[in-house]
């Protein structure tokens, strides 16, 4: 078994900066970093900004802000949580690659995107693997652990070790489109877009059935605005392409409301209103 002391996380956006918290609060040295350092900034502000006086005094211990993946060099796990977006991933795990110490781990928080292909960018894919939390990672107790075809079983033993020192539960998902949670999420969410696209059912309606007759906690309308409908769309159209399976679809429903910049929670608006 590696052991994991020191660990790189690079995308400092809504995920990036809820794995480091995680990591942070269990002891574990953090260097968080992304492309535009305004966010990896607004990143630590907020994680300063903990109430709980013993988090935020593990956060300000733990988390260090660095500029470049450079810095990333000594670490002995690296997870990306960079945009969904294949080639954008491909050339951040390259880029990782020619930094990350020899026998590090580096592991993907994709959503949907192929382990196995986003491995081919990497000298040695047996080391890398999916480490998928979820929304918000602090709260949520599952860790999807993604097995692409190269990924070596001590690779997903550490993840999933790692993974249950956090205090989560780690499954080990195949690599197929939408791994396990999204794929069963996605099918959800999708049915639901189409009721409200055919005028059959009131999104309000549709998310009190959920929530009032499956003791959902989240109505699938208020779970995609809080991942972000951006999110969703990129989610949608990779299990779309992966399975072509039409309920997977975006539609033009949720495809208006991004181009109109409504993403959900993180702008204020998406299907629902927020203060
Ligand atoms: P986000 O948009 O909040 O953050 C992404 C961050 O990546 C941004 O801060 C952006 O500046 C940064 N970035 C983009 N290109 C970069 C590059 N080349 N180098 C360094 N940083 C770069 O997105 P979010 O929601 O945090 O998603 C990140 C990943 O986590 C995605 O793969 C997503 O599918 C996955 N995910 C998202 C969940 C959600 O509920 N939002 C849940 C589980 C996984």
């Amino acid at each position: 078994m590696n052991e994991i002391c020191t660990v790189g996380i690079l995308g400092a956006g809504t995920m990036g900066r809820g794995i480091a918290l995680v990591f942070a609060l269990h002891g574990y040295d953090v260097l968080l970093a992304d492309r535009d350092e305004g966010i990896t900034k607004s990143a630590i502000a907020a994680l300063h900004k903990r109430k709980d006086p013993e988090e935020r005094r593990l956060v300000e211990e733990h988390v260090r802000p660095v500029a470049v993946v450079d810095d990333f060099s000594g670490c002995d796990l690296i997870i990306e949580a960079v945009v969904e977006d294949m080639e954008v991933k491909k050339q951040v795990l390259a880029d990782l690659d020619r930094v990350c110490r020899n026998g590090a781990i580096i592991a993907t928080n994709t959503s949907a995107l192929s382990v196995s292909e986003l491995g081919r960018s990497l000298s040695d894919p047996a080391r890398f693997a999916g480490m998928h939390f979820m929304n918000p990672p602090r709260v949520m107790r599952l860790v999807e652990v993604v097995k692409g075809e190269q990924t070596a079983s001590d690779t997903v033993e550490t993840i999933c070790e790692v993974a249950r020192g956090l205090g989560k539960t780690p499954v080990v998902a195949a690599d197929t489109p939408g791994f396990i949670a999204n794929r069963l999420l996605f099918a959800l969410i999708g049915e639901s877009l189409r009721l409200l696209e055919r005028g059959s059912a009131a999104k309000e309606d549709i998310d009190t059935v959920m929530k009032l007759g499956m003791n959902h906690p989240m109505g699938p309308f208020e779970l995609a605005d809080f991942i972000g409908l951006d999110v969703c769309v990129l989610i949608m159209e990779q299990l779309h392409d992966g399975l072509g399976d039409d309920r997977f679809r975006p539609g033009p429903l949720l495809e208006s409301l991004v181009a109109e910049g409504k993403l959900g929670r993180k702008t204020g608006e998406g299907f629902y209103r927020y203060e």
